[in-house]
């Protein structure tokens, strides 16, 4: 899976991403209040070109404010439901009580997801393991993971409290597969080789998203599942200097916006692109 990528994750990276193996991409993260409030920037990013399988990351904490703006949604070609945003760990998200701030409130969660599977769509949860190191050792991420019912869970192996910078914590995966009680667990942060992959697999891991790796090269779903053995038969990659041109040539047949161009082309062919 493709992660949510503010100021990146555009439709046209989207399906460059989608071309050469990500089977699910999600939108950057847009506050429910922001639709509600038909804020263009907000409303363009749940505007795709084409029909790239993507999930909508959402930031909320209020079942009314969400239950207006579904009420009014109206599903697209590629629509494959909702991501509901545990992760930020940006100061004013946590303020407002949605974001890595919703990690501890797993009733809070629940009726979220349940209202988005009312409203007749699928739904994800991305969790981090809490605000801060005292919710990680709490281990309070597990009662989203035992409590709430999802169709998958994506865990960011890392608290709000920590710089990109910091390595992840793998070794929650196995605790936090066994919690979930046969919901799907995705595992995310600093997956950028096959090795790791199937690491993370033998702990029970059902897939997994990357962000960053993928920025430098988009082609690195497939590359990793081929060396993998995942792509029966192997499917060509280019090189990741290549896919600079491949952007220019969707972006000219789909339509894009000149500022993520230029982000994307600062970036891609950069072994770590940004942190
Ligand atoms: C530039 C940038 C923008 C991001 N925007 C979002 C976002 O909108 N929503 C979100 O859940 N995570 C966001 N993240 C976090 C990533 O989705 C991902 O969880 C994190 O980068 C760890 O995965 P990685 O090591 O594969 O990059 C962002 C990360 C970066 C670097």
């Amino acid at each position: 899976m493709l992660a949510s990528l503010e100021r990146y994750s555009d439709s046209v990276f989207r399906t460059l991403c989608y071309n050469h193996g990500a089977e699910l991409t999600f939108t950057e993260m847009a506050h429910v209040n922001s639709f509600l409030n038909r804020n263009r920037g907000s409303l363009q990013k749940i505007k795709p070109k084409d029909s790239t399988p993507v999930q909508i990351q959402i930031l909320s904490s209020n079942e009314g404010k969400l239950d207006r703006f579904l009420s009014g949604f109206k599903p697209f070609d590629g629509f494959m439901g909702f991501n509901l945003n545990l992760s930020c760990p940006s100061k004013d998200v946590i303020r407002q009580g949605k974001g890595a701030a919703l990690v501890k409130r797993a009733t809070k969660t629940g009726k979220l997801v349940a209202l988005i599977r009312n409203h007749g769509h699928p739904v994800s949860v991305k969790i981090r393991l809490g605000l801060n190191q005292y919710e990680k050792d709490n281990k309070l991420y597990l009662n989203n993971l035992g409590g709430v019912d999802p169709d998958f869970f994506v865990v960011h192996a890392k608290h709000a409290g920590q710089s990109s910078g910091e390595p992840e914590d793998d070794s929650v995966y196995p605790e936090c597969v066994e919690t979930a009680r046969g919901i799907p667990v995705i595992a995310n942060g600093g997956i950028d080789s096959p090795e790791k992959v199937q690491s993370l697999m033998e702990m029970g891991v059902s897939g997994v998203m990357m962000g960053r790796p993928a920025m430098g090269n988009p082609a690195i779903f497939d590359l990793i599942k081929n060396e993998m053995g995942l792509n029966d038969p192997p499917r060509p990659v280019p090189r990741a200097a290549d896919l600079g041109q491949e952007y220019k040539d969707l972006f000219d047949s789909i339509g894009g916006d000149e500022k993520y161009k230029f982000r994307f082309l600062k970036v891609v062919g950069r072994k770590r692109a940004i942190y």
